[in-house]
């Protein structure tokens, strides 16, 4: 499908979803929620089906992973449904000796520093994760009219987790390669933008409606680094996806000084953190884009009347906006009460009826 065609038949009500409404920047019937992490620790039915099976393992279970998607849908009937999987699987599908280890995070058992390291990160192929096409088939039927959102990792924050070896707190080796050898880095990039670009149309060929690409550690960086080093290979990521026409949405935390060099990269909607009022954001990116955010995750501990108060506040600032997708600022917490989640959803959804 192209940016210009409409779908006809099934595909239609997906289409007319009030989240790709919004990301598309049309007039919405209700402002659509969904949350980063919504499927995940934070619901017992997920705790249950995933006990004795690890993480990765279960993210190559077709059955497992339609699951595990549409829990967080029945719950919450969040707007959005998103592919449940991993930013590494597809690291892991070309070979990477990597795992993730509960409570850390992705390890990866040999980091990779040298010119040499790159021959480990060969191309992706539709073949490497037959269970994504899979599992997607089995979630588009189950899913009738709400939209599925596929997902990757962003080439810089896939060579973080690459060349520390595992979560960093200062991503310094990260940083070593960029700037002690541009020329190894923008390689190591323009290859991760490539399995990245190919992971996505993979999912987006299987059936997902929009993709978000998760560049979750990209604030560590300042803007003019980030357009020098990292800019280009996201820039590549969105090129490759752009002949599809579903909504590409660029995420990652911290990156208030960012917010434009991220829109400029290629993004329809800019993902907000919640350090920067969504108002305030909308004028860093400009126009032409629609924003999604951005609730403090941890606001959801506090209670009804202050998670009311607080995104009656994310609310207000997005008055003004071209579109707006609801969401917090980054991932559900592991230990949030799933009924403060519902009730969030519910809250959105009645004070934005139209
Ligand atoms: O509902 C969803 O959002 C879908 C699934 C999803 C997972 N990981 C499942 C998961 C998504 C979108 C991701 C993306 C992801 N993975 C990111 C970008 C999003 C972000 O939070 O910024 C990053 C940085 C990763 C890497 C990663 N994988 C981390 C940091 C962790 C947490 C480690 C821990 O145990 O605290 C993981 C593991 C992981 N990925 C879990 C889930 C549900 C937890 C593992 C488990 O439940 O056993």
């Amino acid at each position: 499908m192209s940016a210009i065609d409409r779908p006809s038949g099934q595909q239609t009500k997906t289409y007319d979803s009030a989240f790709l409404k919004a990301c598309r920047r049309e007039p919405v019937p209700h402002t659509p929620v969904w949350f980063m992490r919504q499927a995940g620790r934070s619901l017992p039915e997920y705790l249950k089906v995933r006990e004795g099976i690890p993480m990765l393992e279960s993210c190559m279970r077709p059955e497992l992973v339609t699951e595990i998607t549409l829990q967080p849908v029945r719950r919450h009937k969040v707007d959005a449904a998103i592919f449940f999987s991993d930013i590494v699987v597809p690291l892991k599908a070309i070979g990477v000796d990597l795992d993730i280890k509960p409570g850390v995070g992705p390890v990866v058992a040999e980091p990779i520093r040298t010119r040499a390291d790159l021959d480990r990160l060969r191309t992706l192929t539709p073949d490497d994760v037959r269970y994504v096409t899979e599992a997607i088939g089995m979630l588009t039927g189950e899913l009738g009219a709400t939209p599925l959102i596929g997902f990757a990792g962003a080439p810089f924050t896939l060579a973080s987790y690459l060349v520390e070896g595992g979560p960093s707190r200062n991503h310094e080796h990260t940083k070593a390669l960029m700037h002690g050898d541009p020329e190894l880095w923008a390689d190591l990039l323009d290859r991760l933008a490539d399995i990245t670009a190919a992971f996505l149309k993979v999912q987006i060929e299987a059936g997902a409606s929009a993709v978000q690409l998760f560049d979750s550690w990209v604030g560590a960086l300042a803007p003019a680094d980030y357009r020098r080093s990292v800019m280009p290979a996201s820039a590549k990521v969105f090129r490759a996806v752009e002949e599809y026409g579903v909504p590409r949405i660029h995420f990652g935390v911290g990156t208030g000084e960012l917010l434009g060099l991220m829109g400029e990269a290629g993004a329809d909607v800019v993902g907000v953190d919640w350090r920067v009022p969504l108002d305030e954001a909308a004028r860093r990116v400009g126009p032409g884009k629609a924003l999604q955010g951005n609730l403090d995750p941890a606001v959801l501990f506090a209670g009804t009347e202050a998670v009311e108060t607080k995104t009656r506040e994310v609310l207000d600032s997005a008055a003004g906006l071209e579109g707006h997708v609801f969401n917090l600022g980054h991932g559900v917490l592991p230990t949030t009460d799933p009924d403060a989640l519902t009730r969030l959803v519910e809250y959105v959804h009645t004070n934005t009826a139209r």
